[in-house]
């Protein structure tokens, strides 16, 4: 389902990237034998791919580079304009003018947008550098939950949580001050993510992950497979792939797309660009993300030498005039070589019916509910914690009683009904299951003040 929307949103960029590209649209949805493209969104739009770069607001007065960004690329990732210290420079004051910028500007082009970052150790403004524990944790989330609402809709893909693990050997996650919350931070993050747009693809997004052998690719595909195992909602896992003498593009890098892709994830190279511009390295990216039918996109990290992160490497595809370079023609001409994907025909039969769930017995053991708080001026985020007694749990409902002019705007991981006064609460179905002993969370934000809650758990 959420795959066939992908494909839908794609096929609806190629519609809007220009008149060549609409051309291969066509040819793609009447299956004639598709054209070469002579751009890199259009040819990868063709093998229903996606080609994006990251763009920084403040370039986009420059008619040479837009020029380039308009022509070539079909998907958008602002460089620097999402992230935590832009967006929410001091707490609660969010500030989203760039973005806009950047978000307008592509999606007025038939572009589309992902987003990039929503909670990272890096690029935290001062005041959540300073916070630690639930404080810091109820942030986050009010950080993930309002900046995903505030794009609802048009961002495409979110790179929620961004490069969460060590480097070396040690496949343990990177120490932070959001590790230190609990290692359920990234799994709290996606939550929250879900909640705020649900149409949104959610991403896993990091570096040093490119080769199928290293400690932090396996550390990285266990948590996706954990997190797919327990219906945690991730969509898709990003490999940034910047690639250079240190960290040389791998001979197993079809093996590791391949693999994320296998636990039921989509995988998408986020920041690729390579030291040297390296012709090879950059038809082999295309061709093994090509040989993987859920690798559906490459963004490259810039447009021109001169708009990289490390401008010195002269890593990207064009020159800092604007010239196409070697690796240009590779990367095109491995995508137009690619084969098109098989289409997605819609199913004629009826699915048989599904069989109904076996019966479980009562819960006997109950549950119990605790809340955590974080209130400021005017609204206030709710986490709650539901523990199961001396009994496993198949589903629990949780009663809170809002005081007078607290309002709920916005939920995560339970259903709920009402908004204001009493409010119950019921577990989703990836929650509803508890171990005896064990615990869940769910939230919510709402307008107003909290007061001192307290929640009732019912075991059903
Ligand atoms: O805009 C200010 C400018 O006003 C000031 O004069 C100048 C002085 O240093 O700094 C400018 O801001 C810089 C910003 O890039 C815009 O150029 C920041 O210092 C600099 O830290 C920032 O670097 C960004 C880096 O992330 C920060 O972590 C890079 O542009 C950006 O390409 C890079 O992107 C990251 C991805 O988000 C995650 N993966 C790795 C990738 C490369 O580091």
């Amino acid at each position: 389902m959420r795959n066939a929307k992908w494909k839908a949103a794609s096929r609806a960029a190629i519609a809007l990237t220009g008149a060549g590209a609409l051309a291969a649209g066509m040819a793609l949805v009447l299956t004639a034998p598709a054209a070469a493209g002579t751009t890199l969104g259009a040819s990868a739009a063709e093998k229903g791919r996606y080609f994006g770069t990251a763009v920084a607001a403040g370039r986009l007065n420059d008619g040479a580079y837009t020029t380039i960004l308009n022509r070539e690329f079909n998907m958008v990732t602002p460089e620097n304009e999402m992230k935590i210290d832009a967006t929410e420079p001091q707490q609660g004051q969010f500030s989203y003018g760039a973005a806009e910028q950047i978000v307008n500007h592509a999606r007025s082009r038939g572009m589309n947008v992902r987003g990039h970052t929503l909670a990272w150790h890096s690029q935290q403004p001062g005041w959540m550098q300073n916070m630690s524990g639930s404080a810091l944790r109820q942030a986050m989330l009010n950080h993930v939950t309002q900046v995903a609402t505030h794009f609802r809709g048009q961002v495409v893909a979110w790179d929620v949580v961004n490069e969460a693990f060590a480097d070396g050997s040690s496949g343990a996650r990177r120490d932070s001050n959001l590790q230190r919350t609990g290692n359920d931070w990234i799994e709290a993050a996606f939550r929250a993510a879900r909640a705020a747009d649900p149409g949104a693809k959610l991403c896993y997004n990091d570096y040093n992950t490119d080769d199928w052998t290293h400690a932090k690719t396996q550390a990285v595909y266990s948590m996706v497979r954990d997190f797919k195992q327990r219906g945690v909602p991730i969509d898709c896992v990003g490999l940034q792939s910047h690639f250079n003498n240190n960290s040389p593009y791998p001979g197993n890098y079809r093996t590791t797309l391949s693999s994320f892709a296998a636990l039921g994830v989509d995988v998408q190279i986020t920041e690729l660009d390579i030291e040297g511009a390296s012709a090879t390295w950059y038809r082999g990216v295309v061709e093994d993300c090509l040989a993987v039918a859920r690798c559906n996109g490459i963004t490259v990290w810039g447009i021109r030498d001169s708009d990289s992160w490390r401008a010195s490497q002269t890593p990207l595809l064009f020159t800092s005039s604007g010239a196409k370079k070697p690796a240009y023609d590779a990367v095109l001409t491995a995508l137009n070589n690619g084969t098109t994907p098989p289409t997605t025909t819609p199913p004629t039969t009826t699915p048989p019916p599904t069989t109904p769930p076996p019966t479980t017995p009562p819960a006997n053991g109950g549950c119990t509910a605790t809340v955590t708080v974080n209130q400021w001026t005017g609204g206030f985020v709710a986490n709650v914690r539901v523990t199961a007694g001396s009994s496993a749990l198949n589903s629990w409902t949780v009663t809170i009683a809002l005081p007078s002019g607290a309002t709920v705007t916005n939920a995560w991981s339970a259903d709920r009904s009402g908004n204001t006064g009493t409010t119950n609460w019921t577990n989703v179905a990836y929650n509803g299951q508890v171990g005896a002993g064990q615990s869940t969370e769910f939230g919510f934000q709402a307008n107003g003040t909290a007061g001192s809650l307290s929640p009732t758990c019912a075991a059903r």
